[in-house]
């Protein structure tokens, strides 16, 4: 494998949010940057587009209230993944990507997004490939969360008894696209790892924490509870989402404790559950392999 070269320096990147970050390094195992070139697809706001504009509500208050103190932009009460692993490696935080979400969902139902899903991999895959023609030598590619799970869906769709998890109450029609996307993000990874054996590839799972932070909330310290936004307002369910009183809009207030929910705004997570996963796809155990090699 030719190492492409920037300046004299190797390229290491890795890669997240649907697409990706990505850390050059200056030798083997250290990093002194992390890209991202994500979207927030992965934020599970993939099949609702339209009526969320993520930018206006989430530049006002309660946005950023855990960590930063005040919005940032993040959709999320704090740090998001990729805040966490680019402290993990002492670099500086990323000004957060204004991308949103992904229009490719727009308006569509399962079945046509099931009709696009092939394509959404392969624009992955693409991607992927242009970055390690770029030089990248380390990636880490998401997959994406539970949809079912989220009080945006929840709240938006009524299905049959039968449509929804006995234990999670996620509804599994939208779980099961998620879990067919990851799949063949998944074998698209291995053709990749293949075609090139001199780059690492992890894929970051967002899917099983989602559902651990469902079914064992106590080993994260969530309550157990049905899927609950924490920032937003009643609405149909016991979701807290309501789709004229979102997360930062007149009406919405956020809950005592971020921490006991892993849910922030009912579309997006809170610093607290992003933190677990980052730090799974660190160690290992919501990635196919650890972020974090011991040397
Ligand atoms: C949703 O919020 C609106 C505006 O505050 C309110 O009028 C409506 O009753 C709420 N919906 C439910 C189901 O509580």
């Amino acid at each position: 494998m030719a190492r492409a070269r920037r300046g004299g320096v190797g390229w290491r990147a890795v890669l997240a949010a649907a697409l990706w970050l990505l850390l050059v390094a200056a030798e083997a195992g250290k990093y002194n940057a992390v890209f991202n070139f994500g979207d927030s697809l992965v934020d599970a706001g993939n099949l609702v587009t339209e009526g969320i504009p993520d930018y206006l509500a989430t530049a006002r208050p309660p946005y950023g209230q855990s960590y930063f103190r005040h919005p940032t932009g993040r959709c999320s009460d704090g740090r998001l993944v990729i805040d966490f692993i680019a402290q993990e490696f002492g670099l500086p935080l990323l000004p957060p990507s204004k991308a949103k979400n992904a229009p490719l969902f727009a308006g569509k139902d399962l079945r046509e997004a099931y009709n696009l899903m092939p394509h959404v991999v392969q624009g992955i895959s693409d991607g992927v490939e242009q970055l390690i023609a770029e030089g990248a030598k380390d990636l880490i590619v998401p997959g994406v969360m539970p949809s079912g799970c989220f009080p945006v869906y929840l709240s938006m769709y009524v299905d049959a008894k039968e449509g929804y998890g006995q234990r999670s109450g996620c509804l599994k029609r939208f779980n099961t696209f998620s879990w067919v996307h990851n799949a063949m993000l998944k074998g698209a990874l291995e053709k990749l790892r293949a075609k090139h054996p001199g780059v690492r590839i992890v894929y970051g799972d967002y899917f099983t924490p989602v559902i651990q932070f469902l079914l064992q909330p106590e080993k994260f310290g969530f309550h157990k509870q049905p899927p609950r936004a924490c920032c937003g307002a009643a609405g149909k369910g016991p979701y807290n989402f309501n789709l004229t009183a979102k997360c930062g809009e007149p009406g919405a207030t956020a809950c005592a404790d971020p921490k006991t929910h892993w849910s922030w705004d009912g579309i997006h997570l809170t610093e607290a559950a992003y933190g677990h996963i980052a730090k799974g796809w660190l160690h290992g155990e919501f990635a196919d392999q650890p972020i974090i090699q011991s040397s």
